[in-house]
């Protein structure tokens, strides 16, 4: 995982552990990224699971709207990313890599083998950030998503080993 550039870096924003206080503002946070959006009950009912953990971008201090959140689940050593959000404001500007680095840190020291996750081919964000990290594709999915222009696509299913 090499570092994006230092001065796209947002130093404002801190990353921390996701709480079932959070779950509102990560639900507003999801429909900025995603056509069909999950409520705030159902992000509680995710994060309510043992193996389920999240981390937020919050500006210390602030009152504002996060600029974006992570979930994760790990099960047995294999993990997999539940979804990731980063408010449109303040994208590229390294909060995803920051929240998807802080779940690395925290799967790796539980001692977790590898991740996975599936992304629509055509989210060239995503596919990006994956890439970047170090994720590889291991198999696909056709016709999976409906986009919003009508297309079928195919969703990817990619894997990072922490090994
Ligand atoms: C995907 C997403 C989480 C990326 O978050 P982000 O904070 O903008 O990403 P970062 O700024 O940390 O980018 C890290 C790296 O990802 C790549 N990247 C991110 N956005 C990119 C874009 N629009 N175009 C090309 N590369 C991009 C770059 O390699 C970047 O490194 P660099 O800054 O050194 O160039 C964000 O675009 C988002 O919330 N999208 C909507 C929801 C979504 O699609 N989630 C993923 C579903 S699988």
């Amino acid at each position: 995982m090499t570092a994006p550039s230092l001065f796209r870096r947002n130093v404002e924003f801190e990353i921390v552990d996701m709480t079932a206080a959070d779950c509102a503002e990560a639900s507003s946070l999801h429909e900025t990224g995603f056509s069909r959006a999950w409520s705030d009950g159902e992000i509680q009912a995710l994060l309510a699971q043992e193996p389920v953990f999240g981390f937020m971008a919050r500006q210390p201090g602030k009152r504002a709207v996060p600029g974006g959140f992570v979930l994760a689940r790990l099960v047995e050593g294999e993990a997999e990313i539940l979804t990731i959000a980063v408010l449109p404001k303040h994208r590229q500007s390294g909060i995803g890599w920051r929240l998807m680095g802080a779940v690395l840190r925290r799967l790796r020291s539980e001692g977790a083998e590898s991740l996975f996750l599936e992304v629509d081919e055509g989210n060239e964000a995503a596919l990006a950030l994956y890439r970047k990290i170090g994720f590889s594709k291991v198999s696909e999915r056709a016709a999976y998503y409906d986009n919003r222009s009508g297309a079928k696509t195919a969703a990817l299913v990619m894997r990072l080993d922490l090994g």
